[in-house]
């Protein structure tokens, strides 16, 4: 049988978390094969509610589960680690500005960076979904020089699965239908949305829904805003969905995604569509082999390069910002 695989989350005892341990622990990250360890990070003041969660994942008997350990140590979370999902982060406060809250988050993620550069395995993967996650995700790795830089991704698939079923919705298909759709830029309200390239039941699903202002004002706007209508109607921010998304982005990063079709993944740049060397920006992406590849090749019309552009000029805005605070290089 396969040899166990360590999965550190911070953030665990946040209502992310969970959402996120139990489909850890059943087997639904890695497959139904693979046998996984979790060490849970946590701040002091919440090792507690941590350790009950712990007590629930025991009460589960989830035969793939061979051990928890909880932790308020990054050096200590990350030791041996294979997969990092990094979800603990700080909120935005009351009037904190932008550079505040980028400032408050270097203080989460380069200390995370550095203990995942001392002790983690040399396969780590590591996924922030924490916000503002692309940045945060870049701190991270400019503090785990040793580490591969293709390994520090941040998370859109939230964005790509709200994206697939509106447009299933608008035109009346199931998600089965739908293919190649993209997020493109930062997770934020600037993200786009593309559906040019995608495909419904093998046609251009731009040309199925012919309707510019359909994707426009409605289309667009309802999967980039998503997070807060959520918050309106649930009074909590998404969560499951979320763990939900997780799951996904790490399960086709490790296994491989579909033949014939692609999803969105925020990885470093390497120049691709004018997105800054660097950045970590969510692009069309297949795994192959346990590794991204940015989706070569696709014409970007005049519409969607507005879009693109102004998504990647905030990520860039931000790693300026950090770059002032020496955060990052
Ligand atoms: P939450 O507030 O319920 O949980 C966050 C947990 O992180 C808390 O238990 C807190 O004690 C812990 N934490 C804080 N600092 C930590 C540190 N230094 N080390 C370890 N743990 C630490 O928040 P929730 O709802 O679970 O969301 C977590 C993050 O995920 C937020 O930043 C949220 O904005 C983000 N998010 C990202 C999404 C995406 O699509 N990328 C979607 C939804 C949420």
């Amino acid at each position: 049988s396969k040899a166990p695989v360590n999965v550190t989350v911070t953030g665990a005892a946040g209502q992310i978390g969970y959402a996120l341990l139990f489909r850890i622990a059943s087997g639904q990250l890695l497959g139904a094969d693979t046998p996984v360890k979790l060490r849970l990070l946590e701040i002091p003041q919440a090792v507690k509610a941590a350790e009950g969660t712990a007590m629930e994942l025991d009460d589960c008997a989830f035969p793939l589960l061979q051990g928890i350990d909880i932790f308020d140590d990054a050096g200590q979370a990350f030791q041996g680690a294979n997969v990092g999902l990094l979800v603990g982060a700080r909120p935005r406060g009351k009037g904190m500005e932008r550079g505040d809250l980028l400032e408050a988050n270097g203080g989460i993620f380069k200390p995370q960076g550095e203990a995942i550069n001392a002790g983690a395995a040399d396969d780590i993967r590591v996924l922030a979904v924490g916000n503002p996650a692309n940045t945060n995700a870049l701190i991270t790795q400019n503090h785990a020089p040793d580490v591969p830089a293709e390994r520090f991704n941040a998370m859109t698939r939230l964005d790509h699965n709200r994206a697939l079923t509106q447009l299933a919705k608008k035109l009346n298909v199931s998600i089965n239908d739908i293919k190649k759709l993209t997020i493109w830029g930062n997770h934020s309200a600037t993200q786009y949305p593309d559906i040019f390239h995608a495909e419904v039941g093998g046609k251009n699903a731009a040309k199925a829904v012919n309707d510019q202002a359909w994707i426009e004002d409605d289309f667009i706007p309802t999967v980039a805003k998503r997070g807060a209508a959520i918050i309106e109607a649930r009074g909590a921010s998404s969560a499951a969905s979320a763990a939900n998304a997780a799951i996904d982005h790490v399960h086709d990063w490790v296994n491989g995604t579909p033949e014939g079709d692609w999803t969105s993944a925020a990885v470093p740049s390497d120049g691709s569509y004018g997105v800054p060397e660097g950045l970590i920006s969510s692009f069309p992406a297949v795994s192959r082999n346990g590794a991204w590849e940015i989706v070569q090749g696709l014409e970007i019309d005049e519409f969607s390069r507005g879009r693109i552009d102004a998504s990647v000029r905030e990520l860039s805005e931000e790693r300026d910002t950090v770059r002032g605070l020496g955060l990052v290089k």
